[in-house]
């Protein structure tokens, strides 16, 4: 019994011995192909095989800034894209610095994201701001550099979006329109179609432009895109739609696709949420070793903004 049990000991012993360098290479390969994963694979892109086994990429460019609403128009808007396949979510906020909560939410929602930084310029931070502007054309210029197939689409962090919507817009082939609805006293802006042929714009207010649409009321192909080098979205505010569609001319109408069952359906909606005041400051001395310290950390503060 005696020897036996040495004898196991020392097989068991080998064999622990054996198992241990193993389990050493093992994590040695893992690390290694860790490290090469993260510094030498390119920046993820969706898929744009020709083999028909994954439908067109579609790359979502979305302009985010910190406010109290942030995280939930995050959220929100996230759990709605997880729905949609081979998409690249880009999110880009109008901000000098990363903030490691935004991660945070895109690393839990996990749709696969690209988190970019964009500040508006401070000389365009009088009177009407346009809004999201340098945002959308940091997006422009990450598909430029990345992106050769697929459609894009600006997606407002504050929109509502049937994911149909996204099913549809996949195949465009150079610009694609449809009906946003809650927009201006009209209650929808809409290309107007007579006989399936585009006859005008309706939307509340016209102003003068070309193209009289919401920036939820259209994508664009890459490939189109690649095609206009000098496509862009001036710092001109209410007029950012019509002046990049614009861009993008020469553009007959006969090159716009109208989807949503040809303009007779809405599927995107220009919600808006109620402006929330920053939460009042959290008081450290009461609370400090409670969990509303961990609640604080993903609140905005008046001093945030
Ligand atoms: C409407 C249009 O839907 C916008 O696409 C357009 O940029 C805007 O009007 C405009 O003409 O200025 P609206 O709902 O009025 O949008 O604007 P917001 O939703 O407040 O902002 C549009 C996008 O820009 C949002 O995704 C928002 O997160 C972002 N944004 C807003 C910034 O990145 N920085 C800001 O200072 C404000
Ligand atoms: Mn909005």
């Amino acid at each position: 019994m005696k020897s036996q049990y040495y004898s196991f000991g020392n097989t068991s012993s080998k064999m622990v011995l054996g198992k241990s360098t193993r389990m050493y290479l093992i994590i040695f390969i893992g690390t290694v192909l860790i490290y090469l994963l993260l510094h030498c694979v390119p920046t993820y892109l969706p898929s744009s095989d020709n083999n028909n086994t994954e439908p067109p990429p579609l790359y979502i460019i979305t302009p985010t800034y910190r406010r109290p609403e942030q995280l939930a128009e995050l959220t929100r808007l996230g759990q709605t894209l997880k729905h949609v396949k081979n998409l690249l979510w880009l999110v880009i906020e109008d901000a000098h610095e990363w903030h490691p909560l935004v991660n945070h939410i895109l690393d839990r929602i996990g749709v696969p994201y690209v988190y970019l930084l964009a500040p508006m310029p401070e000389k365009y931070k009088i009177g009407y701001l346009p809004r999201g502007v340098s945002n959308r054309n940091r997006g422009l210029e990450y598909l430029r550099a990345n992106a050769t197939e697929g459609v894009f689409y600006f997606a407002d962090d504050d929109n509502t979006y049937d994911i149909s919507l996204f099913e549809e817009m996949r195949y465009i082939q150079k610009v694609g329109m449809w009906p946003v609805g809650l927009l201006t006293s009209t209650g929808v802006s809409s290309p107007i179609l007579r006989n399936g042929k585009l006859d005008g714009y309706y939307d509340g207010w016209i102003g003068g432009r070309k193209y009289p649409v919401d920036m939820a009321g259209f994508a664009v192909s890459v490939k189109f895109l690649h095609e206009r080098p000098h496509a862009k979205m001036p710092f001109k505010a209410s007029f950012e739609e019509t002046l990049f569609l614009e861009s993008l001319e020469p553009l007959e109408s006969s090159d716009i696709e109208y989807l949503a069952e040809e303009c007779t359906d809405i599927l995107v909606w220009h919600t808006q949420s109620v402006k929330n005041a920053p939460a009042t400051p959290f008081n450290d001395t009461l609370h400090s070793d409670t969990n509303l310290k961990y609640l604080d950390m993903l609140l905005v503060r008046k001093s945030d903004l």
